[in-house]
């Protein structure tokens, strides 16, 4: 391998350009050539690709986003937008490629590495930690951070007024943001997709804190959850079920994709991109490059993208512990 070709897909993650960083420099240590290609899968059909060196990554690592941008394309699920960009690495002098998103993005990825037996190598990038073959992706502990910041604040207004705050906050289908900053931040009930506690049981807990003494509360529901209601809807059940409870809600959104990475997450996307790398040029391919056991590891691309994340049910029974 003499020129191995990044790109950043599907939702942007903090750490996504420490990770690029990484690749860059590893291949310019190994005396291989890099090449940044833009906006995914998309800036790959349209030939959109920077020769990077390692000079080129200077002042990145401590950037939120991706400064090779991101897009999810439909072009690059028919089979004409995956030949157009095969042909492009081909002009390019590509021969293989880092990958760093979602399974959406390893997905692609995987398709197009059987398709035309091209090399590749994933790193898991997302906010969302719904990846199999690693305890955290790319962004996860940020985003964990942001979260708890915003609870914290809204915490000083909910105790103010003694009010109910419902927070609402990012995973997709995965509760793993949410229970973990709602342990983080100190929630009296966290509703995920995994679990179902049930709006009985919400509203006897939201009885008995109030029956202990708590005047002002804060439940963190995932954007996943299954409980039938949006978020603006629950504060309406609540009020009707509850009307001793003052209530408000707050939707995070995409701030929880934004802001400078944590360092944690800065080590990780140095230590994956090195391992991506490393394991293209010991001729791997198909793989994800993880965290297992607090050590670098590989999955195959296959199982990363059909396996699915557990929620650890010991932090169940600590959020459970906690809001007595
Ligand atoms: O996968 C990351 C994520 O931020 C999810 O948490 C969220 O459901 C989704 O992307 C939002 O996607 P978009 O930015 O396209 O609205």
């Amino acid at each position: 391998i003499k020129k191995i070709g990044v790109l950043t897909s599907g939702g942007d993650a903090p750490g996504m350009n420490a990770a690029i960083r990484s690749v860059v420099r590893t291949c310019a240590y190994h005396k291989i050539e890099c090449v940044g290609i833009y906006r995914g899968y998309q800036g790959m059909i349209e030939g959109d690709f920077k020769e990077m060196g390692p000079r080129s990554v200077n002042n990145i690592i401590n950037k939120g986003g991706t400064i090779l941008k991101s897009a999810r394309s439909s072009e690059f699920r028919t089979d004409e937008g995956q030949q157009k960009a095969y042909d492009n690495l081909v002009a390019g002098g590509i021969d293989a490629l880092v990958v760093i998103g979602g399974d959406g993005s390893f997905s692609g990825a995987q398709f197009f590495s059987n398709s035309f037996n091209f090399p590749v190598m994933g790193i898991p990038g997302t906010i969302d930690n719904d990846i199999f073959g690693t305890s955290h992706t790319l962004g996860f502990d940020t985003a964990l951070n942001t979260v708890i910041d915003c609870i914290d604040k809204i915490r000083d207004t909910a105790s103010s007024h003694n009010r109910l705050f419902l927070v609402e906050v990012m995973g997709r289908d995965a509760g793993h943001i949410a229970l973990n900053a709602g342990i983080g931040a100190g929630a009296e009930e966290i509703l995920i997709p995994e679990e179902d506690l049930g709006l009985k049981r919400l509203l006897e807990s939201l009885e008995k804190s109030k029956a202990s003494g708590k005047s002002s509360s804060i439940v963190v529901i995932a954007e996943g959850d299954k409980i039938g209601k949006t978020v603006f809807e629950l504060k309406d059940y609540i009020e009707e079920n509850l009307p001793e409870y003052d209530t408000r809600v707050s939707v995070l959104g995409h701030m929880q994709r934004g802001g400078s990475p944590s360092c944690y997450d800065r080590v990780l996307a140095s230590r994956l991109g090195v391992k991506a790398v490393e394991s293209l040029l010991e001729g791997k391919s198909n793989f994800m490059v993880g965290m297992i056991n607090d050590k670098v590891a590989l999955t195959p691309l296959i199982q990363a993208i059909k396996g699915h994340t557990q929620i650890d049910r010991e932090l169940l029974r600590v959020s459970d512990i906690m809001s007595t």
